[in-house]
């Protein structure tokens, strides 16, 4: 029997191959199909995005809601809840960026909802939260980041731990759990420091009365005298009776570093195993040198010089992530979570130390050939770079 007719016994063989003879003769339109796909792709995961801000929500005294819409019109590109998009700014001549995790639901794919919250001696949130307005057009990353619920992975029982700004992430998984009508159980543990910094509070609790499936447990950390919920730094006795049966719950923590590390020691001593916790990375450490391996004698005020190889060089504080410094100096680097986690601000160590601290999750071949991730690299004395 000849391989022609060999193949001619296999089911479906005659209909693809017509399929095939078919397209030969009329004229295949591969190109234009090529191209098709790729503009899919492009608008399912762009490199950069326009956003139009179409509201500013105030929140709280120190809170806005940015509402943002694609400027050409047309849909925004698709996200998991809990995920961020990289907003790129250009502030009095410092070209930067910050992560801002989507507050809304997935399900509305005509606006996402960027909250941010004024950081302490901040640079881009105190610019986002009193110089942009409505009109003005913001340019960021496409949507990005792992830490994301998984409705697939992450079982049926979830329990986010928000401290501040954290809520942002927590109200796009509710939402998204609500929208879609997911059987999920999700319980809000929400810490702040004050009463009238709950970002969404009245929002929570209007969904916490009508959806038997999502429970809010609110802390107050600094309460005032006649406040009468939950209140001090959230322990093992507070979490316990809260969280009652441990066993298949899935753990989200989101808040400012300190917050999310005690948390994580928090439910290691009521026993929950690590890999039931996800944890969002929340910058460069603001203290490196009261991490563990921050070599003694060098102090965050040394001043260091950091050589551009090619480009120029310049001074910096050693305490300051090294790309916070570059992009001060007008020397950018590709970037977008800015904790250490995306490797996309990877850049060559050509000479001198710099401090990783545990949140450069480099790799080993990073490590073998002196690569770096610049948002969370701190000088330890004068160094050599290559961009
Ligand atoms: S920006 Fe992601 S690792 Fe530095």
């Amino acid at each position: 029997m000849s391989e022609q007719n060999i193949l001619d016994l296999v089911a479906g063989y005659t209909e693809v191959r017509a399929r095939k003879e078919e397209r030969e003769r009329t004229g295949s339109d591969f190109q234009e199909q090529r191209g098709a796909v790729a503009a899919t792709v492009v608008q399912l995961h762009p490199k950069r995005l326009a956003l139009e801000v179409v509201e500013i929500i105030d929140e709280t005294p120190s809170t806005r809601t940015l509402r943002v819409r694609a400027a050409d019109g047309r849909d925004l590109p698709p996200f998991q809840a809990g995920q961020y998009v990289n907003v790129f700014t250009d502030i009095d001549g410092v070209s930067t960026a910050r992560p801002y995790a989507m507050s809304s639901s997935p399900a509305r794919r005509d606006h996402y909802d960027l909250t941010v919250k004024r950081a302490p001696g901040g640079f881009v949130s105190p610019y986002l939260i009193d110089r942009v307005e409505v009109g003005q057009i913001l340019q960021s990353s496409g949507p990005m980041g792992t830490f994301h619920h998984n409705p697939v992975f992450h079982g049926d029982d979830l329990v986010f731990l928000a401290g501040g700004s954290g809520g942002a992430p927590a109200r796009a998984i509710l939402l998204d759990i609500l929208d879609r009508g997911m059987p999920i159980r999700f319980h809000l543990i929400y810490v702040n420091s004050h009463t009238d910094d709950v970002i969404f509070a009245d929002e929570f609790r209007e969904l916490a009365r009508r959806h038997a499936n999502f429970t809010l447990s609110e802390v107050i950390t600094r309460p005032a005298a006649d406040y009468q919920g939950l209140t001090g730094r959230p322990s093992a006795a507070m979490l316990a009776p809260l969280l009652g049966e441990l066993a298949d719950k899935m753990f989200y923590i989101c808040g400012p570093t300190p917050f999310n590390e005690s948390c994580v020691s928090l439910l290691a001593e009521l026993g929950v195993k690590r890999r039931r916790i996800r944890v969002e990375a929340n910058g460069a450490p603001k203290s490196p040198d009261t991490l563990p391996d921050w070599p003694q004698g060098v102090s965050m005020d040394d001043e260091v010089t950091v050589t551009v190889r090619g480009r120029g060089s310049y001074r910096a504080r050693g305490g300051e992530p090294l790309l916070n410094s570059l992009e001060r100096n007008g020397f950018g680097a590709e970037n977008a979570c800015r904790s250490g986690e995306c490797s996309l601000c990877r850049i060559k160590l050509v000479s001198g130390r710099v401090f990783n601290p545990p949140e450069a999750h480099l790799r080993k071949s990073d490590r073998d050939f002196g690569w770096i991730y610049s948002c969370v690299a701190f000088p330890l004395g004068d160094i050599e770079i290559q961009l």
